[in-house]
């Protein structure tokens, strides 16, 4: 593998897993204000960063590539309200997006047709990560206090549904 792509490969997965602990930091917010609902979302979209890490990891490892972890910042503990942690969530997601599409311009450049492959996935996954918190923030604004509650018991049903991380 082209090692430009390897390091991008490398800082794009740890990334991820940099974003599993910004949501699961979001997940302890949202149960230290009695919404339970929230930290159960919050920790599905844990495991679901975990689990995108997971797939760039054994992408890397099938093409013999060097797979490297790093640390990262502590995440924010901080935040105003749930409608706070959504909004830092979709900010989060377009930053995310933005790195996916700069990979796939990389590969495209690179003629890496197998890392363009992979990187289709990611591609349409960003689509629903940031229409997920579209979503959400506009519920939160439309329901207030009251439907609140009624929204959060909506959110305790999610669950994690695992990816195939083997293939692409
Ligand atoms: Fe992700």
């Amino acid at each position: 593998m082209n090692k430009e792509i390897e390091k991008a490969l490398n800082s794009q997965l740890n990334f991820e897993i940099e974003s599993a602990h910004i949501y699961l930091a979001m997940a302890g917010y949202a149960s230290s204000i009695g919404l339970d609902g929230f930290e159960n979302w919050y920790m599905v979209q844990y495991e679901e960063e975990l689990a995108h890490a997971k797939k760039f990891i054994n992408y890397m490892n099938d093409r013999g590539a060097r797979v490297k972890i790093t640390g990262f910042d502590d995440p924010n503990n901080t935040f105003e309200s749930i409608l706070d942690t959504l909004e830092i969530s979709l900010n989060h997601e377009k930053k995310v997006t933005k790195r996916i599409n700069d990979l796939m311009d990389l590969a495209q450049e690179k003629r890496d047709h197998a890392t363009v492959s992979l990187l289709h996935w990611y591609v349409d996954e960003q689509v629903e990560e940031e229409d997920n918190f579209n979503n959400l923030i506009d519920k939160v604004k439309l329901v207030k206090d009251a439907g609140l509650y009624i929204l959060d018991k909506e959110l305790e049903t999610r669950t994690f549904v695992p990816i195939n991380t083997e293939e692409k």
